[in-house]
């Protein structure tokens, strides 16, 4: 079996670093910071999906480096919260809060999602989420609370990569659990829990291509850095992640996991 692998700390505690900047370039085109298989597309989508507007406050779960919810404060005009439970995470996006003086509307705080949400009912006009439920261990009680700090008519938009959609083998579900806490879940289940939690679905969407796509280039771009990276990373971690890597590539480009993206809203 593989042994844990370090992704976020890495991500996060080296953001700053030209190489790391330059394997985000490479592999998603646009340096948002990010960690996902989310895609420039989807990024840009991701305001208009939630009717976001220079009134909004939203709250981003799981923000990791903070420099997506920047994006967004700063396009949009919103006020927006970022919550993760990576102490690097949250260090670098305060810091870049500062750097870009949107700290009077942007702030971020090292919080477990996996406890009860530290925001009053009905705090936020929308809440999302790329690529985190997957890592939370009690999906429902989590929906239940973004549900309890979503205004009424507020939307909730979240992706999760690990859906199964075929044969999958227990090496394989090794290799990509190796950097965390997983839930792997079936079709259909998280429609169930979303509307079990009291949201309405608006939509369900299958982004399986871009997965596979965005880890064989997030694999490749590493690859092609591979001693610097080696030099800060150490060759135990650098391997382990280009096998997690390849392993998401391959499971998703089979379509035996499968990678969604859920548009809820909570009722009026
Ligand atoms: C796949 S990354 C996605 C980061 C960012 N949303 C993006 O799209 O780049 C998952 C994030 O979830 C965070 N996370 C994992 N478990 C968590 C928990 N229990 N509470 C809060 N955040 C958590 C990780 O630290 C990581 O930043």
């Amino acid at each position: 079996m593989p042994a844990p692998v370090d992704l976020y700390d890495s991500a996060y505690g080296n953001y700053a670093t030209d190489i790391y900047r330059q394997v985000r370039v490479a592999t998603y085109g646009e340096d948002l910071g990010q960690t996902s298989w989310v895609t420039n597309e989807e990024s840009h989508a991701i305001p208009q999906a939630l009717e976001l507007t220079p009134d909004s406050r939203v709250l981003e779960i799981g923000c990791g480096s903070g420099r997506y919810a920047l994006q967004i404060a700063a396009i949009i005009g919103c006020t927006i919260v970022g919550v993760d439970i990576n102490e690097a995470g949250i260090r670098n996006a305060n810091s870049l809060a500062c750097a870009r003086n949107l700290s009077s509307r942007v702030s971020f705080q090292q919080c477990d999602v996996a406890k009860a949400l530290p925001f009053p009912n009905t705090d936020f006009d929308a809440i999302f989420a790329n690529d985190v439920l997957c890592h939370i261990p009690g999906r429902p009680a989590l929906l239940r609370e973004i549900f309890r700090v979503l205004k009424p008519r507020g939307r909730l938009l979240f992706s999760d990569a690990l859906i199964i959609g075929g044969a999958v083998t227990h090496q394989e579900i090794a290799t990509r659990s190796s950097i965390g806490y997983y839930t792997f879940a079936p079709p259909g289940h998280n429609e169930c829990l979303i509307e079990k939690a009291g949201f309405c679905l608006l939509e369900a969407m299958d982004t399986t291509a871009s997965a596979a796509a965005i880890a064989e280039r997030w694999r490749e771009a590493r690859n092609q850095r591979r001693e610097p990276l080696i030099s800060m990373e150490g060759l135990t971690t650098f391997e382990g992640l280009q096998q997690f890597l390849a392993c998401v590539s391959t499971l998703s480009s089979e379509r035996r996991l499968l990678r969604y993206l859920y548009l809820a809203q909570k009722p009026d």
